[in-house]
């Protein structure tokens, strides 16, 4: 789970494995729980922006992606503060830490993260008409990058052996839910509501146009050297060394970059490095009963 405190606060916690509770019917950390009647009453502003992904889309590469192009293509912004801290993670609740209670103290215009489902978002976002940009990764490389985020966050459930945790990727019984229900609840979301839907696989294709999506969607120009600019300081590579933006502010103990990095390989076909051949057809039959007649498809392979 992404984490907004500072590393002193953190390293006086004790650190334990999260159980996950049934929301609404969607598995989330307790925490979420003891919040849950003010966070569905949370009061969004017109203006504010919802960044939106299954946990491991690339949530954290959209949000630097959209500081820098609110900033206009200004990296010194985006170094004031690491990006969860920059970003309220709305839902987000870890012993003083409140993303819920970051997202009221901010002033406007406001950009927020969540990882709910289309069902779970909070009303007063469909009433105020907030834009939302949704990003969607391939569950082949969503379930491996989620993997090896279970491994390395030490506030994650036990993730068991990749087998196992396969198995519950697919029925769901993970934090945050089904992917299925998620990348195709948002799909359908996009037809009624503001929300720029984009692909992992998309980005790493062509992030300059990408980025110029991004940039439309928000109403602001973007002269070439600026994309240019924005492009080049959200590669994966200048992402990985970029403090502010690798989660390597969050204490070891949390976050443990010797079992696996926050930034891990970026890439798109890394299921190949972990999947069976029967793993790989028993997610394309279930993905392709899951997703039937939404017209959502997915690349697994540029
Ligand atoms: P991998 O584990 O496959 O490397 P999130 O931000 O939603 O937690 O997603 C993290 C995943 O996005 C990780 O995937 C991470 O490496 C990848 N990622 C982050 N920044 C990226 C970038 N600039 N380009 C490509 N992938 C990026």
């Amino acid at each position: 789970m992404d984490r907004g405190s500072r590393k002193e606060d953190v390293e006086l916690i004790p650190i334990q494995r999260s159980t996950l509770v049934d929301i609404k019917g969607v598995p989330l950390f307790g925490p979420t729980l003891e919040i849950w009647d003010p966070l569905w009453g949370f009061k969004a502003r017109p203006d504010d922006l919802l960044i939106c992904t299954y946990p491991k889309a690339g949530t954290t590469w959209l949000q630097e992606i959209v500081e820098m192009v609110q900033s206009g293509g200004d990296p010194q912004k985006c170094a004031r503060a690491p990006i969860y801290t920059r970003i309220p993670f709305i839902e987000l609740v870890h012993h003083i830490l409140s993303g819920l209670k970051d997202a009221e103290a901010m002033p406007s215009p406001r950009t927020l993260k969540t990882h709910l489902p289309v069902q779970l978002i909070p009303p007063s976002f469909w009433e105020q008409n907030c834009k939302i940009i949704y990003v969607a990764r391939n569950g082949k490389d969503n379930a491996v990058s989620y993997f090896h985020f279970h491994r390395m966050d030490q506030e994650m459930p036990e993730p068991g052996t990749w087998d196992q945790f396969l198995e519950d990727f697919i029925a769901g019984k993970v934090a945050w839910g089904s992917w299925f229900d998620h990348v195709r609840g948002w799909w359908e979301a996009k037809d009624h509501h503001r929300i720029l839907y984009l692909f992992y696989e998309d980005m790493k294709e062509d992030l300059a146009r990408e980025i110029r999506k991004v940039a439309q969607f928000l109403d602001v120009e973007l002269s070439a050297p600026i994309l240019n600019k924005i492009v080049q300081h959200t590669t994966f590579a200048n992402m990985k060394t970029n403090p502010m933006a690798n989660y390597s502010t969050v204490p070891p103990s949390v976050m443990d970059p010797a079992v696996s990095s926050f930034m891990r390989k970026g890439t798109v076909g890394d299921w190949k490095e972990h999947f069976t051949v029967s793993q790989s057809e028993h997610l394309d039959k279930v993905c392709a009963q899951e997703l039937e007649g939404s017209g959502l498809t997915f690349r697994t392979e540029l």
